[in-house]
């Protein structure tokens, strides 16, 4: 079987599956792929196929690829994006959909890294694609959906019919957050997504007060939602068939400490904290982590007054760890007994 056979199959038929299901799936498809010596090595979906060096491609393992972190004192501290293995991989994905103009959707339980994956890489992407951004609520709009879209685009008329295109060189990448969220009518339609979904259907929208026709041309969708729960909504079928659907990972522990003292260290380092701090900073990733393990063990003795969190709301590990982290970063050297001189 050919290395592209293999990640076809393995990409696109194991993308969308939980972690347990890509378990089994990789048993299903090593059985498969038995017969020839050009499969992956190791675990089967922390590997590309990459066209770089040619021929019939060769496989690269995600964990080669992940850049070393660099702490930026000028970005505020939710948008620090600590590389990781998965972060590489989804990235990867987002950014060749985007390249060819496919739409991809991106799921996996709440605080997975979801958002802040997907803005990171479409930003990073910024000299050849246009960003439309919006985070979708359950009030949510279509007029204000088609509003934001094309006050983004350039109108153009072409052999009588009027274009919506991004500026010249570029092309859209329309990301919407929470894509699940918008109200569900007493009908079962969620008006921002029957728009989304005529958009991709008949590549384009009417104009609201003329009612005549506008394609637009060059985009690529890029959907993120955690599955349905907690105010989130299943979307129609109809929708999510345009879409190839990854699933993110639940974040190991491992990567979670990873993350923390990656960035924690970053701003001991560049505020030039003593180093006494600056070695202490594992132990107080450590601690964060095993105090908030030991707050979920306890949630089931709560006081009465307080309710119980459902699962959809519980916080989930790498968000609340992380604001507990951010709050390590508040003093400022000057604040530290220890301050270098
Ligand atoms: N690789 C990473 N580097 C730095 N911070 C991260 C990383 N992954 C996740 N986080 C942090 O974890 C928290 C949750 O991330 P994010 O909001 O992107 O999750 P999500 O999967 O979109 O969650 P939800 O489904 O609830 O919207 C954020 O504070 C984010 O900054
Ligand atoms: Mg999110």
């Amino acid at each position: 079987m050919s290395k592209i056979v293999m990640y076809c199959v393995m990409w696109g038929l194991g993308s969308h599956l939980s972690e347990d299901g890509q378990t089994k799936f990789q048993v299903l498809a090593s059985g498969l792929f038995k017969s020839s010596s050009d499969g992956p090595k190791g675990e089967m979906f922390d590997n590309y196929l990459s066209f770089q060096s040619g021929g019939d491609g060769s496989w690269v393992h995600f964990a080669e690829i992940v850049p070393s972190f660099q702490y930026e004192k000028e970005l505020n501290y939710f948008q620090l994006v600590v590389p990781t293995k998965d972060t590489v991989c989804y990235e990867h994905f987002v950014k060749q959909f985007i390249e060819i103009r496919s739409h991809i959707f991106i799921t996996g339980v709440t605080g997975t890294g979801k958002t802040i994956m997907t803005e990171n890489t479409i930003h990073n992407m910024h000299e050849t694609v246009l960003e439309v951004k919006m985070s979708f609520s359950s009030q949510t709009a279509s007029k204000s959906v088609q509003i934001m879209l094309e006050s983004k685009l350039q109108q153009q008329r072409k052999k009588g019919q009027i274009m919506l295109i991004p500026p010249p060189g570029k092309r859209m990448a329309v990301l919407i957050d929470d894509i699940n969220m918008p109200m569900v009518e007493t009908y079962g339609a969620q008006p921002p997504i029957e728009l989304l979904r005529q958009l991709i259907d008949t590549s384009g929208i009417y104009d609201r007060n003329g009612l005549f026709f506008k394609e637009v041309d060059n985009y690529a969708m890029v959907g993120v939602a955690a599955p349905p729960g907690g105010g989130r909504n299943a979307l129609t079928q109809r929708f999510t068939r345009h879409f190839s659907v990854f699933n993110v990972k639940k974040t190991s522990d491992d990567q979670l400490s990873m993350i923390f003292s990656s960035i924690l260290r970053g701003f001991l380092k560049i505020f030039s904290f003593k180093p006494e701090i600056v070695d202490i900073e594992q132990n107080m990733v450590e601690a964060t982590l095993s105090l908030y393990a030991k707050f979920l063990l306890n949630v089931g003795s709560r006081p009465s007054c307080c309710p119980r969190p459902t699962s959809p709301t519980t916080p989930s590990t790498c968000a609340t760890s992380r604001r507990s982290s951010r709050a390590c970063s508040w003093p400022s050297p000057s604040a530290s007994p220890t301050r270098r001189s």
